[in-house]
């Protein structure tokens, strides 16, 4: 097994204000035969994130709860062939286009792209072979961090255009976990790039997350039709089951079976207008046993809430552990679903020349 060990210089590194946490490179089995690796990023505050090159999933977080006990706050697999054999996007690096794109076509400078269609009439998560399904290639490993790449070929999945991607994973001494997803394209084409962690902070899966308190900084959010596409209605949140300007549990309207928007999503799963603009708060999500609190810093315009909804038992994870509906929180940030076919929504658009960026911030805490 190829191991190295870098964060020599932690000391030094870590008064500099710059992140004194080492990065362990080490092999993560096969997937369909291909190696995988694995990069774990481990700090001096007692937290240590995991990423493999399959997908550039995120395969485990470990945090501290209130006493000190370190325990996994993330859904997943033991093993890099699980992944491909029961997907569900632990984890994930997401993309082409992460969430739904309606009917799996969008046009674009006035020629029409057809996408498979994955989820009903939808095209889901970059179509049948999206990114977290491509092996990423390991571009660095520094104190802490870990860049990875791929390259989407131009009509991979029907999109346009050669996609040039990457995402920086950095660990910081107070325990947040930096992603950084970047792109450029070779032509005008549309993309949304995030992350799908499945969050359960009562720690290896150990409680449901319907007692989790829950506050999102978004004053509207999007409502969907029954196959999850937004209907272009930018609606607000007050009086309604998507209030959570203040602090909820999760448990305590997902039921309410009065609003059609509850029903259509089987609970949450829907995409919120995160307020303001630039890196900012959009989600803080906090198990008051653990004491465990995540807070998401975003710089996308949106993040979409989604309650593990379609976890039906059959997706045994780590542990030989039966996932079923509710067992985690997903806040994956990026444009709106469906923004190739809403002109009025936050542009999916990336030229040639440009660069995309799309940073998330996992802040853990607890007390
Ligand atoms: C997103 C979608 C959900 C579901 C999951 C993956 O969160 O919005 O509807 O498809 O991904 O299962």
């Amino acid at each position: 097994m190829k191991r190295a060990i870098l964060g020599a210089a932690a000391l030094v590194a870590g008064i500099n204000g710059v992140s004194a946490a080492t990065a362990t490179r080490a092999d993560f089995g096969t997937a369909n035969g291909a190696k995988v690796e694995a990069v774990t990023l481990t700090n001096g505050a007692g937290m240590s994130a995991r990423i493999m090159t399959l997908g550039a999933v995120l395969q485990s977080v470990v945090v501290p709860d209130k006493a000190g006990k370190k325990e996994d706050v993330v859904l997943g697999y033991d093993t890099a062939q699980a992944y491909l054999d029961r997907p569900n996007y632990f984890g994930a690096s997401v993309g082409r286009y992460a969430n739904r794109i309606a009917k799996a076509k969008f046009s674009l400078d006035g020629k029409t792209y057809t996408l498979a269609a994955n989820d009903g009439p939808n095209s889901l998560h970059g179509g049948k072979l999206g990114f977290d399904k491509r092996m990423w290639k390991i571009d660095s490993v520094g104190n802490g961090s870990v860049t990875m790449s791929y390259v989407s070929a131009d009509g991979e999945e029907g999109f346009p255009g050669e996609l040039k991607v990457s995402v920086t994973y950095t660990l910081s001494d107070q325990n947040e976990l930096k992603l950084e997803y970047r792109a450029t394209t070779s032509k005008p084409t549309v993309l949304n790039l995030t992350n799908h962690s499945y969050f359960n902070l009562s720690g290896n899966d150990a409680r449901d997350v319907m007692g989790d308190l829950v506050t999102l900084h978004a004053e509207k959010f999007t409502p969907v039709d029954a196959t999850l596409i937004p209907t272009g209605e930018r609606r607000a949140v007050a009086g309604t089951p998507f209030d959570f300007r203040t602090p909820h549990k999760v448990g305590e309207r997902i039921r309410d079976g009065r609003d059609q928007q509850i029903r259509y999503g089987r609970g949450y799963d829907h995409n919120f207008i995160v307020d303001g603009s630039g890196l900012r708060s959009a989600a803080v999500v906090s198990d008051p046993v653990s004491g465990r609190t995540l807070e998401v810093n975003i710089t996308a315009p949106g993040i979409q809430f989604y309650t593990g909804n379609f976890l039906d038992g059959t997706f045994f994870g780590k542990g030989a552990r039966a996932y079923r509906q509710g067992d985690a929180i997903c806040l994956e940030p990026g444009v709106f679903p469906d923004s190739p076919n809403h002109p009025d929504f936050p542009t999916a658009r990336l030229n040639p020349g440009q660069n995309y960026v799309n940073t998330i911030v996992y802040k853990f805490s607890a007390r």
